[in-house]
């Protein structure tokens, strides 16, 4: 069973692995163009948003990127967008963190920002790099050939999908989630909305900026909500039997917090089970993809045997 071999000794997941290490290279070096460097008065607030940044994998940026080569733009004309998605991300981290939300201390192995700084200035970090994100997709507009009417319709969407009918309905659903026992509707709702939806709307933008066509976004989508479903599945995978030293953040807090967690619903290995049929239902839906078939396959089994 894939999901229980070692780190490194999946073949399949060779190719996209460097094309993850590649895109991280890149996105880690524009990141921090989108911020202000840190200067006068407001200086702390800005090393804490530079504080954050560093160490992140780039999944989402990934995702944006190849589901424009996928229908026909490159991956570096969708630039300001992909970085868009990771300034939002990492704030949503930030946040995710604070005392009164996860309360964690280790962060993509460094300090939360909390820690490293206190916790208004993570509250303002974070929303500063949610407005960053922002700024960041407007300028998808300079991109060369860019159109603007999918560079709207990716901004209306990307509030859409983080607002709280999306991710921060998500959190807001993992939170009220502690007071009860495990439920599954419940659960499905919070996976859906806290982890999935970004990445939809990650494909969804990287497709939309290619001009695919409706059906090819539909089926994009319903790719990526199962890339998002099995992500957060293994992210509580591993908060049980993964390694702080790979994570970068702590493991065994969410049992502590009594989360809505599929471990906490099911056995562990109901739990991979239901990983295995997330991977099978994505790799049908990538066959029916124009290109970028074999990436997309890749990238599910790197979800399935991360360990980290
Ligand atoms: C962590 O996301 C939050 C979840 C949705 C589980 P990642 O595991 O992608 O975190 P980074 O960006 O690599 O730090
Ligand atoms: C957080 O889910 C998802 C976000 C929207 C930030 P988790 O709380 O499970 O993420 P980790 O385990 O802290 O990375
Ligand atoms: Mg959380
Ligand atoms: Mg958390
Ligand atoms: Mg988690």
């Amino acid at each position: 069973m894939k999901a229980e071999q070692p780190h490194n000794a999946d073949p399949n997941t060779n190719s996209v692995r460097k094309l993850l290490s590649e895109t991280a290279r890149q996105i880690d070096s524009l990141l921090p163009t989108y911020l202000p460097d840190p200067s006068g008065p407001a200086a702390t607030v800005i090393k804490a948003m530079h504080h954050s940044l560093p160490g992140g994998k780039r999944l989402r940026p990934l995702v944006v990127m190849q589901a424009a080569e996928t229908f026909g733009l490159s991956a570096q004309a969708v630039i300001p967008t992909a970085c868009a998605f990771e300034l939002l991300h990492t704030a949503t981290l930030i946040h995710d963190d604070l005392p009164t939300i996860d309360d964690s201390p280790l962060r993509r192995g460094r300090p939360s920002c909390h820690v490293a700084f206190d916790e208004a200035t993570a509250v303002l970090a974070g929303d500063a790099l949610i407005i960053a994100a922002y700024g960041a997709l407007a300028r998808q507009a300079l991109v060369e050939d860019t159109v603007s009417k999918a560079v709207l319709r990716v901004i209306s969407e990307f509030a859409d999908y983080t607002g709280a009918a999306g991710l921060i309905g998500g959190e807001a659903a993992d939170i009220y989630g502690e007071q009860i026992e495990p439920d599954a509707e419940l659960l499905r709702y919070i996976h859906l909305n806290k982890t999935a939806k970004l990445f939809i709307a990650a494909a969804r933008a990287g497709a939309i900026l290619a001009q695919a066509t409706e059906e090819q976004i539909r089926l994009i989508s319903n790719y990526a909500e199962k890339l998002g479903l099995l992500f957060q599945v293994t992210d509580d995978i591993l908060d049980v039997s993964g390694e702080q030293q790979a994570l970068g953040k702590p493991v065994g807090a969410d049992q502590a917090a009594a989360k809505q967690t599929y471990p906490a619903l099911l056995s562990i290995s109901e739990t991979r089970r239901y990983a295995d049929e997330l991977a099978q239902e994505a790799n049908q839906l990538v066959r029916q993809l124009p290109n970028n078939q074999q990436l997309w396959q890749d990238l599910i089994d790197l979800v399935l045997v991360r360990r980290s």
